[in-house]
């Protein structure tokens, strides 16, 4: 089997003539979690959208399992792939029915989403919450819906875009801790899209610095944030460039 879940050749994405991604050439290993580390504004949501299937590129390629991305499985790839956004959305119902959701749309039967959605929402840390309206909860408890909501559909590959960046220390440790499980316990690919070094430090085996919308440096996390070859990477862990 092909070791990179998702590979990109040369990627690039201009918006109105402008170049946000600049032929971006990244190798996301299969079962482990990567952070795509960089300033706000650098194109971090924009290139998750992208390797999501959400948008397409203005140039290069996508290759799933090391094979290029065929229309006819669009559908196929993007049922194995789940994106968790900033800011949760969440529908004005119970946090059951919210995390149902997606599988009431694959047409699973009545007991098997509900033995999934009990299972998630203990994972999750939110037993007791199945029949809470979902807009009522805090912030961090959203997200956790919103985790439940995307782990219910198994998907291989987990993008989750700036998770924390809204939430309080305690929800914030919380969510790290379900990251790590989610990627131990179920091999799942984890994206993570930050500004936060030290979330990626605390959570990724692998780190994609962007800046000025091209890669300045990926590999080992350790090795990038213990020594990095790029000056402003350096910069950056040392607090002089504030991402
Ligand atoms: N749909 C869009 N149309 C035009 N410009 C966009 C669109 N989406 C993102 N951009 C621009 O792309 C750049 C990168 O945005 P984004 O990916 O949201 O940054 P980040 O997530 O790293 O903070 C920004 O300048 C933003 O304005
Ligand atoms: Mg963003």
């Amino acid at each position: 089997m092909n070791p990179y879940a998702i590979r990109t050749h040369n990627l690039s994405k201009e918006y109105n003539g402008e170049n946000i991604l600049k032929k971006l050439n990244l190798q996301l290993e299969r079962g482990r979690i990567h952070a795509i580390i960089g300033p706000s504004g650098v194109g971090k949501s924009v290139l998750l959208r992208l390797l999501n299937l959400l948008e397409e590129p203005t140039s290069g390629e996508i290759y799933f399992d090391g094979r290029a991305l065929r229309e006819n499985e669009r559908l196929k790839l993007q049922r194995r792939m789940t994106l968790v956004f900033q800011k949760p959305v969440l529908f004005n119902t119970s946090v059951y029915e919210n995390v149902a959701y997606g599988l009431r749309v694959r047409g699973e039967n009545r007991r098997s989403i509900a033995e999934k959605v009990k299972k998630a929402l203990e994972v999750v840390g939110l037993k007791d919450y199945e029949h809470k309206g979902a807009r009522n909860l805090s912030g961090g408890e959203k997200q956790r819906v919103a985790i439940a909501r995307a782990m219910v559909l198994a998907p291989e590959i987990l993008f989750l875009d700036e998770p924390t960046s809204d939430l309080d220390p305690r929800n914030v440790a919380i969510i790290e801790e379900l990251v790590k499980y989610i990627n131990r316990e179920f091999k799942t690919t984890i994206v993570l899209a930050t500004h936060n070094m030290f979330q990626a430090r605390r959570l990724a085996h692998q780190a994609s610095f962007l800046f000025e919308g091209r890669i300045i440096e990926s590999g080992n996390a350790r090795e990038i944030f213990t020594s990095p070859k790029d000056r402003r990477i350096l910069r950056f862990i040392e607090g002089k460039i504030i991402f």
